[in-house]
């Protein structure tokens, strides 16, 4: 295994859109594919992260990694079991959103009060290639889109209406974590 480094904001890569991963590639054990996903799953985990898009590694592939065990960075969410998936799509979202503040390993300085949909079903296949369908909501759902929105060639700041509500992360922790929504 090995840790990556971790392409900022401004790599033209955060910008592309993903390819496909061929999901033939999942049944050989040799593929190059399974070691790109265990080297992100432990940079994810160096770097602190609760999600990580391969494109974050400058692979411009459509591979997401999340994982999130409750801490102080997140508090009052609920935990996400290590969860891998290739070639995810979002089919259906929710009408009803809720605002809630990101922030991104691409953009690490930086937390954002993002609208989202409360809840998303998900399509994607499993390291065993097996078609898989997610029902989330609350945390996991804004996790989910935050990471696909990474495979499309966005970053949260994209999904901002108003960003007068895009701090550094240590003036979020003085003027902003008060807030009701931090909690939400
Ligand atoms: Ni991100």
């Amino acid at each position: 295994m090995a840790r990556l480094k971790v392409a900022r904001l401004g790599n033209p890569i955060l910008r592309e859109k993903a390819q496909p991963v061929d999901l033939e590639a999942l049944k050989d054990p040799e593929s190059g594919i399974h070691r790109l996903v265990e080297d992100m799953v432990e940079t994810m985990h160096h770097e602190g992260g609760v999600g990580l898009a391969a494109p974050q590694v400058a692979w411009s592939v459509q591979v997401v990694v999340l994982e999130y065990t409750e801490n102080e960075r997140y508090p009052g969410h609920e935990s996400i079991p290590l969860t891998v998936l290739f070639n995810p799509v979002i089919t259906r979202y929710s009408a009803e959103t809720a605002p809630g503040w990101e922030s991104c390993l691409s953009l690490s300085d930086f937390r954002g009060r993002v609208t989202r949909s409360t809840s998303v079903t998900v399509e994607a296949w499993d390291q065993e290639g097996r078609k898989r369908v997610i029902d989330a909501e609350g945390f996991l759902a804004v996790v989910l889109q935050h990471e696909i929105d990474h495979l499309n060639g966005m970053v949260f700041i994209d999904r901002m209406d108003d960003l007068t509500q895009l701090a550094y992360q240590e003036e979020f922790e003085t003027y902003w974590m008060g807030e009701k929504e931090v909690e939400a």
